[in-house]
């Protein structure tokens, strides 16, 4: 007898194929409410369920489910949208999907880092626009990205996956994190335990923390005056970190030279005022967005759900 499980959303077809071999999978071609996922794990009395980050398990829908439900993967590394507590309370584990998005992620960090010190949008537009007009030895420039200090906040998977990148255009790497790294995986990187003292060193900043209580507007008028003058900003962790009023101001007044932003505080409905400034690259949270990550983290997912009702605790628990 298979186990009942529902993916609320349209995942990728490689994972429905792997689902439906697995588990009595209930599949969609869109991404379902919570209300809709509450009232088909009862119907179907389900016992897994797979979710996306736009699918909030709070404690109201947790309290809401069928006991049959045991366990909730979600599709991402970032677990902001699941309430821990409530659902350890009822027994249903929670999972995500570490290390299989890493280099992907790390790779658009690149992808925004080159961009907005390149100023690639620009050069973008120029191009689509029919560039009929030479340009001389001092228009349009950008900033060198070898050689310059790249600053991390939160030297987890991703945070080092970036460093390594960055190492490879010849970048000094310091980093802020809750802790200091073991030598093997600081590579050389300096550590600042506090993240105030860090800012001033940076040439460029990127984050790569989850989005936490904690961690809510880090990025804020305060400490986006203590960056150099003609910093560069990049955020693929997550919007919640950045106060983005903040940024825009620090993009407007040539405080910093260029952003590259892959999360907003609002997603899908992101402050259009960033898109009308000239010196950012824009990407819509794409960070894990390859067929081959997104395969991989619907396997992933799929394996926690199958270890958790084998009665295991699934590899990537989170409580
Ligand atoms: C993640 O995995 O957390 C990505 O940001 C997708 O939401």
């Amino acid at each position: 007898m298979k186990h009942s499980i529902l993916l609320p959303y349209r995942a990728p077809q490689n994972v429905v194929i792997l689902a439906n071999q697995r588990f009595q999978a209930t599949t969609f071609d869109r991404e379902l409410s919570v209300d809709e996922i509450i009232a088909l794990a009862k119907e179907k009395k389900t016992e897994g369920i797979v979710v996306v980050p736009k699918q909030k398990i709070t404690k109201d829908v947790i309290d809401k489910l069928p006991d049959s439900v045991k366990v909730i993967a979600t599709c991402s590394v970032g677990f902001d949208h699941l309430e821990i507590p409530a659902a350890k309370a009822r027994g249903i584990l929670l999972t995500n999907t570490p290390d299989v998005l890493t280099e992907c992620t790390a790779d658009i960090a690149m992808l925004l880092l080159l961009n907005a010190c390149r100023r690639g949008r620009e050069y973008m537009q120029i191009m689509e626009s029919g560039w009929r007009k030479a340009f001389s030895q001092s228009d349009m420039l950008g900033l060198k990205v070898s050689g310059k200090t790249l600053g991390i906040y939160g030297m987890g998977r991703i945070g080092q996956a970036v460093a390594d990148r960055a190492r490879g255009f010849g970048m000094k790497i310091i980093y802020c994190n809750r802790r200091r790294l073991p030598a093997e995986l600081e590579k050389g990187a300096t550590y600042f335990s506090d993240f105030n003292e860090m800012l001033p060193h940076c040439q460029i900043l990127s984050l790569n923390a989850p989005g936490t209580a904690e961690t809510k507007h880090i990025i804020n008028d305060e400490t986006l005056a203590l960056l150099p003058n003609n910093s560069v900003f990049i955020n693929v962790a997550r919007g919640s970190l950045v106060d983005e009023s903040a940024l825009i101001r620090a993009l407007k007044s040539g405080k910093l030279f260029a952003a590259g932003l892959d999360v907003f505080e609002n997603e899908p409905a992101y402050n259009l005022e960033l898109k009308e400034l000239h010196n950012v690259f824009l990407t819509p949270h794409m960070g894990s967005a390859t067929q081959e990550t997104r395969d991989a983290m619907g396997y992933r997912a799929l394996e926690n759900i199958e270890q958790a009702l084998k009665g295991q605790r699934p590899q990537d628990s989170l409580w």
